[in-house]
């Protein structure tokens, strides 16, 4: 075993998907654990990797292991995985608020560790993963890092200071960004159209215009502005978004999200 997940819900199997599609490491190569039964069927059936629900097994069987479960099972999970943990191992966090020091003493040893920050559009190849790594990590790792986290999505390294903003602006706002797509649908279908089509049109738009920010390299003003025709329809409803605080709402949410990270 290469990888080990200790947790194989939404995340974990989002990220195995992304390497077992790009071959970054073969099914034969990875291990996971789950609480039950159910979500051991559930990571056999769904990614054909080997499982256990043994913790310790899956830090014995793998030398880059990724703590994958919710940040309230973490400091459970680091002591019961404790004494299988050696200086040869990489410990990757991937919960809010679980700092690389913080990570670091609950091994209870000197090793390799790392933060991942992904999102759930990894679940479709599209996900942005800021990576923060410690002094222990050599620049070659961090290429394979880099060539993990690349296939389930796009990856920048930052230092740690940005994680809890790494948090906010891509690792929630995907649920910002659908309860738009759902908002946007609700009027269409309101406007006569059929549900189905509505979010269609709908996450159609949203991918486009975010394809155009990564594209163009133009400013999302610039972009805006190319919408809005003097006294047209964009501009009436750049009005009523701008009256609604739209901006703000955004601005406070993500801001709110973060500062609950750092609290985590
Ligand atoms: N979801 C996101 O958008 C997102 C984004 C960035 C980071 N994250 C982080 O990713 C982590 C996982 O989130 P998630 O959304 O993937 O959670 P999830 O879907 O609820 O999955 C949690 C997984 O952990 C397993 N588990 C629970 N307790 C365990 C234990 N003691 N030992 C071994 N496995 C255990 C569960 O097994 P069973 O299925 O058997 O119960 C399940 O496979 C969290 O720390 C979260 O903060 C999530």
């Amino acid at each position: 075993m290469k990888i080990g997940f200790i947790g194989c819900g939404n995340m974990g199997s989002a990220m195995i998907g992304g390497i077992l599609k790009k071959g970054i490491f073969q099914k034969e190569e990875i291990i996971v654990s789950n609480l039950t039964e159910e979500g051991s069927k559930r990571s056999r059936e769904k990614l054909g990797v080997a499982t256990t629900l043994d913790n310790c097994e899956v830090v014995r069987r793998s030398k880059l292991v990724v703590l994958a479960v919710k940040p309230q099972f973490y400091e459970e999970v680091l002591k019961e995985i404790k004494n299988e943990l050696t200086a040869e191992h990489m410990i990757v966090g991937i919960a809010p608020g679980k700092t690389l020091a913080w990570l670091q003493e609950k091994c209870g040893l000197p090793l390799k560790v790392v933060r991942f920050m992904p999102n759930t559009p990894a679940m479709v190849g599209e996900g942005m993963t800021g990576v923060c790594v410690n002094e222990r990590v050599t620049q070659e790792e961090m290429n394979k890092i880099r060539e993990i986290t690349d296939s389930f999505g796009r990856t920048e390294f930052v230092p740690e200071r940005l994680m809890d903003a790494v948090g906010a602006v891509s690792g929630c706002s995907p649920a910002y960004i659908f309860m738009v797509i759902e908002a946007m649908a609700d009027a269409a279908v309101e406007l006569g159209m059929a549900r189905k089509q509505a979010y269609s049109f709908a996450a159609q738009a949203v991918l486009g215009s975010a394809k155009m920010v990564l594209e163009t390299g133009m400013h999302p003003g610039e972009l805006k502005d190319m919408v809005t025709s003097p006294a047209g329809t964009t501009i009436e409803g750049v009005r009523t978004l701008e009256k609604a605080g739209f901006r703000s709402a955004m601005f406070e949410a993500l801001v709110a999200a973060a500062e609950k990270g750092r609290k985590l």
